[in-house]
């Protein structure tokens, strides 16, 4: 294992990440609202840009390494898991995780891994750019709609690719002479398809450019990394990105950004619960959209060298209309958490989900600790009420679990997360994190 991984840190000699949390289908997390936080919260390295980046790692037989990677989310072990079921050698210390996929003994990704983890869909790009061939699981829907893959596989057929869709796998193919470049026009912006097409086109014939690409800064720093890795790209963060074909992909080491979602859900969780937090190694840049709402919320937010201060500075947060969209606006990730913070508000607020078509989930269980929310289509009016009160909630997805902790903070009384088990695919030790800047907030194993 060391021959493949020359520049890992030496030292330790089996897999250690932190926190590995036994995480099973019946753990709760306990609130008792009410603290205000103060104090420091490290933000880990981004989920939805670290699933791409071990993908990218197919596209070369040399090894790459990555740094601040969130190790310990399920996300991410589902992701190891995949790409050691096709072949790679993956070694993973605290948050580093290194990966050699110099050997791929196998181009199909089973339905039982995909349907953990939809990420896994962007190991198709890849697998078909280097080794000309790959099945894919259709990865299916999931709680919050129901996640189509057409865009990914039209633009992979506009690269050449001979793609058929047989028992709920995509069969792809590439021709003799490998994938072509082509010019693909998203007829909707779409950050997987993207990321999957961007990925195919390094090692494609000739030069593809993706129109109405997404912009997400996840999307930027897969980029960065590729051409670190020898890739010919230009235009990331517009939406038209670039890319000239080369004949094969070298390693590199690569630092992966800050989770701007996990950054976005601890500033709203400052502002609801008061006090003064500093969120370290976090980037304000990548949530502008989102600044302009939480100022108005009355939530001062400054960077401060590489960490970002929050506080709040009135008495009682402002109501404040939302409507997600592609980057740069509202993240919709960001969405359940910012309704949570509008439950407590003086006034009210409309949040319009214009991403995913069943993104309220969390909107009966937050109305269950006593919120005044009323859906309509993909609108909610969220009229503010003095004090949620504690309740036993479900969790139903990732982000509107995190909702549902957020609103646990300042209700009277208890509140039990059921179904947490959502909560650590993308949030590295929520109870730690906030148990250590004053929250009374407890993680209750069921083994
Ligand atoms: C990524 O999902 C993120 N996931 C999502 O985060 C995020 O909400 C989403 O981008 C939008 O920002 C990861 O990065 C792993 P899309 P993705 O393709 O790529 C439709 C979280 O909570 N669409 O931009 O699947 C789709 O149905 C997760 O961390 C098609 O119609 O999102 C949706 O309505 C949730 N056909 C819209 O486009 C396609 O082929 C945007 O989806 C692809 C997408």
């Amino acid at each position: 294992m060391e021959s493949l991984f020359p520049d890992f840190r030496a030292g330790k000699s089996k897999d250690t990440i932190s926190s590995p949390i036994k995480s099973s289908q019946l753990d709760k997390i306990k609130i008792i609202g009410g603290a205000q936080l103060n104090g420091i919260i490290p933000i880990s390295g981004a989920k939805n840009c670290a699933l791409k980046l071990m993908c990218a790692s197919l596209l070369t037989g040399e090894s790459v390494y990555f740094d601040n990677s969130p190790n310990s989310l399920r996300d991410m072990k589902s992701q190891v898991e995949l790409l050691e079921y096709l072949g790679c050698v993956i070694k993973r210390e605290s948050d580093v995780i290194a990966i050699n996929a110099s050997n791929i003994k196998t181009y199909i990704a089973p339905y039982d891994i995909v349907r953990k983890m939809r990420g896994s869909i962007l190991v198709l790009g890849p697998l078909l750019a280097r080794f000309g061939k790959a099945k894919v699981s259709l990865p299916g829907g999931c709680a919050i709609g129901t996640r189509p893959v057409d865009l990914h596989i039209k633009g992979l057929e506009e690269l050449g690719a001979i793609i058929t869709l047989e028992e709920g796998y995509i069969n792809a193919k590439a021709p003799k002479s490998g994938l072509k470049g082509a010019n693909i026009i998203f007829p909707k912006v779409s950050v997987g398809a993207t990321e999957n097409l961007m990925m195919a086109a390094t090692l494609a014939n000739g030069t593809t450019t993706l129109k109405n690409a997404a912009k997400e800064p996840e999307i930027s720093d897969l980029g960065k990394c590729l051409i670190k890795m020898g890739a010919k790209i230009d235009g990331l963060g517009s939406d038209t990105i670039r890319i000239e074909g080369v004949k094969s992909l070298n390693g590199t080491h690569h630092s992966i950004m800050a989770d701007r979602i996990e950054t976005g859900t601890y500033i709203i969780a400052a502002g609801m619960a008061g006090g003064t937090v500093t969120l370290q190694n976090a980037r304000i840049s990548d949530l502008s959209a989102v600044l302009g709402h939480l100022c108005q919320a009355g939530i001062e937010v400054e960077q401060s060298g590489n960490n970002i201060i929050v506080s709040r500075e009135t008495s009682r947060l402002q109501g404040v209309d939302i409507m997600t969209e592609p980057y740069p606006g509202f993240p919709t990730d960001l969405q359940a958490q910012f309704m949570a913070m509008l439950t407590i508000a003086s006034g009210a607020g409309m949040v319009t989900e214009t991403i995913f078509e069943n993104r309220f989930m969390h909107v009966p269980e937050l109305n269950r600790m006593g919120a005044d929310i009323t859906t309509q289509g993909n609108s909610a009016i969220v009229r503010g009420v003095e004090k949620l009160k504690g309740a036993e909630v479900m969790a139903t997805d990732l982000r509107a679990s995190v909702a549902l902790v957020l609103a646990g903070l300042v209700a009277q009384g208890q509140t039990t997360v059921n179904r947490i088990y959502h909560l650590d695919r993308g949030y590295e030790d929520i109870v730690g994190k906030l148990g250590g800047v004053g929250a009374n907030i407890k993680r209750v194993s069921s083994n």
